[in-house]
């Protein structure tokens, strides 16, 4: 496995002031998006995650694992990528010829942050030379390069069943999701020691009040919460899963434990029921992703309208973190996970 120093890949970040462009208040930034991705042959793909007004203008809303096939499957010669650095770094992987665009290009990922792919591969070379390395697709570039094999909350129980029961196996960097995988396949894997600053926040003790509050109303968790939340959740999915779930469920309240955008599609998706969004332990009583919210409308519209930020890599990191990306997708299309 190839160290490839990521830094490389950052050299290039243009900066923030060229968000500071004032708009013009009259303009119809909806309007001007649909006239620009028409100009500019480009899709909109978005994350649950994202305000409503981005999901709103977006060509393809999906989980991780839906948005990285929208990614290979479109015939847009630009994809604006509504999410965080890491999806969009994968959006390019699985793309080379194509501009991929970000909103914002300071929206990161606290989970992704939580493992610098040179750390990490100096951990596995002096502990665990021989095990295999399933990644989270929330990495960077450099640590996909690290991996053997990609997974996402949608698909990662697939990519864990399809090794060998007695292949030793790292999983990183979400150790909540990587303890629940654990569970439910019955393994040991070595798990590093990454979690998502949104999804470990969540109070077990004001949810357990909340269904108090609400007796009929079940409890739907995404994997990177901690176990305790995890072990009272009546249903455990991706955001896509979630979403499903909570739309063929003859429950008609759910209480929702995962980032507060999702609400948005949910409430779209069926207006009859109620969602409630899980409560955090903090005072502010939020629990969006900082790093999501980011990106905005009005930098949509400018990214679209000047072409920048885009992503870039080197062609040496992009075939090494290409690789397990497409071990991942393989793996998915055999287990029916894909079309
Ligand atoms: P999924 O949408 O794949 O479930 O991922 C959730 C997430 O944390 C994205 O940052
Ligand atoms: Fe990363 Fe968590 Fe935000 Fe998802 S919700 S982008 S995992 S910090």
């Amino acid at each position: 496995m190839a160290v490839i120093d990521i830094a490389k890949t950052k050299a290039n970040v243009p900066t923030r002031g060229f968000f500071d462009i004032e708009l013009n208040p009259t303009l119809d930034i909806f309007a001007e998006i649909e006239r620009l991705k028409r100009k500019k042959n480009a899709v909109v793909l978005a994350h649950y995650y994202q305000e409503p007004d981005i999901q709103d203008v977006a060509d393809y809303i999906g989980d991780s694992l839906g948005l990285a096939q929208a990614a290979q499957n479109t015939n847009a010669d630009v994809i604006v990528f509504a999410g965080v650095h890491f999806m969009a770094e994968t959006a390019k992987i699985l793309n080379p010829t194509k501009t991929v665009l970000l909103p914002d290009l300071h929206a990161g990922c606290s989970l992704s942050d939580s493992a610098p792919p040179a750390l990490f591969a100096r951990w596995k070379a002096d502990k665990y030379p021989n095990h295999t390395v399933v990644t989270y697709i929330n990495c960077s570039a450099g640590m996909k390069a690290n991996s053997d094999i990609i997974c996402t909350s949608s698909n990662a129980k697939a990519i864990i069943d399809s090794l060998p029961a007695n292949e030793p196996i790292i999983f990183a960097p979400d150790k909540n999701l990587g303890a629940w995988l654990n569970k439910q396949t019955g393994r040991n894997m070595v798990l590093w020691n990454g979690a998502c600053m949104v999804h470990e926040i969540f109070s077990l003790e004001k949810i357990t009040k909340l269904k108090q509050r609400h007796p009929d109303a079940l409890l739907i968790s995404h994997p990177e919460c901690e176990d305790p939340v995890l072990q009272v959740s009546d249903f455990v999915g991706s955001t896509t899963q979630l979403l499903n779930y909570a739309i063929k469920s003859p429950a008609q309240s759910f209480i929702v434990a995962t980032e507060s955008g999702i609400l948005h599609q949910m409430q779209k998706d069926a207006p009859h029921k109620t969602f409630i969004p899980a409560p955090p332990n903090n005072t502010c009583a939020c629990n969006e992703c900082p790093h999501m919210k980011l990106n905005t409308l009005e930098k949509l519209y400018l990214c679209l309208e000047y072409g920048t930020p885009e992503i870039t890599m080197t062609e040496e990191l992009r075939l090494a973190a290409l690789k397990p990306m497409q071990r991942m997708m393989d793996i998915s299309k055999a287990a029916g996970l894909l079309k």
